[in-house]
C-alpha cells in the first residue's frame, strides 16, 4: 500500500501519551478528556490554573464552570468543535477564550485555554481613558457655551458682566488647552518610550533655568524655591525639553500643593549607593503631604487626590504620569515619600 497526500502517520489512532505529550508542550492550558469528560491528561498550566482537576476523574467534579461544562457536553454530543468565554473571579478576576475540540478517533477532548485577561485589561484601560479625557474637556466647554449664551442673551448689553465674563472663558479655554498639550506631550513620549534619548544635559544649569522660569509663581504663592548645586557639572544623557518637563512638574506640584510650608528645597547630589544611578534630585516641600494610600497611585492619568482643588491650580491629572513615562524612557527612577502634615519628598534618580 502506498501513502497518499497528507498520509504523515501510519493512520492509527494517537496514543494517550504522545497525546498527553504534545498538550505539555502547548504554551497554554491544556486538558485532554476521554469521551466521558474524565480527564486523561492536564497540561502544567492547566493544573496551574485548575487546581482541582485530576486524571481519571469527570471535570464535572472538580470545576464549577457552567458554561464551560455545557459546551463540553456539547462537543461531546455533536462532535463538533465549541468556543466559549471563561470568566473566573476567584483568585484573581480572569478572562479566557476555551477551545473545545473533539478529536476524529474515537471521542476525546481536547480543551485548550487562551487567556484573554490582558486584552479585557487593556480594553478597560482604553474605555477609562476616553471617559476620562471626556469628562475633562466638556466641563470647560459646558461653562463655555453657557458664558457664551449668557452674553448672546441676557448680559448682551452689559458692559461689566461681558469682562467679566470673557475673563473666566479665557481660564476655561486655556486650561482645555493645557489638557490638549499634556495629551500630546504624553502620546509623544509613549511613542518614544523605548528609544534611549541621546542629548546630553547639565542637570545643575537646567534646575536653575527651571527655578527661574517658575519665580514669578513661586514667589505669587509666598514660597521660597532653594536650589543646592554641586559644584562640578552634573552632565546625564537625555533629552533635554523632556528632563525640563519633569522638573517643571515637579517644582509646580511642590508649590502648589506644598507650597503652604512657604520653602521648597530642591537637592542635586551624586549618587553611589543605587547602582545604575549617578544623581539624584530631591524635591522636598512643607505642605499638607499626602495620605499613604493615595501615593503608588498618583502617577496613574488623572489620578488627583482632590480633582476640584487640581483644577482650580489648572492641574490636569497627567503631570506625574508624564514625569514617570519620561523618566522610564531615560532609565531613570521616580519615588514619592510623604507624611501628611510634614510634606512631601520626591525623588528622581538619573542615569549617567
Ligand atoms: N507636592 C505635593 N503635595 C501634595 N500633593 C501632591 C504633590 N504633588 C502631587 N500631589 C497630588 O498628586 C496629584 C497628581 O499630580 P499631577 O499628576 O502633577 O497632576 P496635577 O498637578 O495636574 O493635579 C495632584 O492632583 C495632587 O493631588
Ligand atoms: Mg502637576
Amino acid at each position: 500500500m502506498t501513502a497518499g497526500p497528507g498520509d504523515v502517520h501510519d493512520g492509527g489512532p494517537l496514543d494517550d501519551r504522545t497525546l498527553g505529550r504534545f498538550a505539555d508542550a502547548l504554551p497554554d492550558p491544556c486538558i485532554v478528556l476521554d469521551r466521558r469528560a474524565a480527564v486523561l491528561h492536564c497540561n502544567a498550566l492547566a493544573a496551574q490554573h485548575f487546581p482541582g482537576v485530576s486524571t481519571g476523574v469527570p471535570l464535572a467534579f472538580s470545576l464549577r464552570a457552567p458554561t464551560l461544562l455545557a459546551a463540553i457536553d456539547a462537543a461531546r454530543v455533536t462532535g463538533a468543535a465549541q468556543t466559549v468565554e471563561l470568566h473566573q473571579t476567584i483568585p484573581t478576576e480572569t478572562w479566557h477564550r476555551v477551545s473545545i475540540a473533539p478529536l476524529a478517533d474515537g471521542g476525546r477532548l481536547v480543551v485548550v485555554l487562551q487567556s484573554l485577561t490582558e486584552q479585557k485589561r487593556l480594553n478597560a484601560m482604553r474605555t477609562d481613558f476616553i471617559a476620562n479625557v471626556s469628562h475633562e474637556l466638556r466641563t470647560p466647554l459646558t461653562s463655555l457655551i453657557g458664558f457664551i449664551d449668557t452674553l448672546l442673551g441676557p448680559a448682551a448689553r452689559d458692559e461689566a458682566a461681558r469682562l467679566k465674563f470673557l475673563s473666566i472663558m479665557r481660564g476655561q479655554a486655556a486650561r482645555m488647552s493645557k489638557l490638549i498639550d499634556d495629551l500630546l506631550s504624553l502620546s509623544r513620549i509613549e511613542m518614544r518610550q523605548h528609544v534611549r534619548p541621546t542629548g546630553s544635559v547639565d542637570v545643575g544649569r537646567l534646575l536653575r533655568e527651571v527655578r527661574d522660569g517658575l519665580q514669578t509663581q513661586a514667589e505669587a504663592a509666598g514660597v521660597a524655591l532653594d536650589l543646592a548645586l554641586p559644584e562640578e557639572a552634573a552632565v546625564v544623557t537625555g533629552d533635554r525639553d523632556e528632563l525640563y518637563e519633569v522638573f517643571e512638574n515637579l517644582f509646580d506640584n511642590a508649590i502648589k500643593y506644598g507650597g503652604d510650608g512657604g520653602r521648597v528645597e530642591v537637592v542635586l547630589a551624586p549618587v553611589s549607593s543605587r547602582p545604575g544611578y549617578a544623581y539624584m534630585v530631591t524635591v522636598a516641600d512643607h505642605g499638607a503631604g499626602i495620605e499613604q494610600e493615595h501615593v503608588p497611585r498618583l502617577t496613574e492619568r488623572f489620578y488627583r487626590i482632590d480633582a476640584e482643588s487640581s483644577r482650580r491650580k489648572k492641574g490636569t491629572g497627567l503631570g506625574l504620569a508624564i514625569v514617570k513615562h519620561i523618566l522610564n524612557r531615560h532609565r531613570g527612577a521616580l519615588a514619592i515619600s510623604s507624611r501628611p502634615g510634614e510634606g512631601t519628598r520626591v525623588e528622581v534618580l538619573l542615569a549617567r
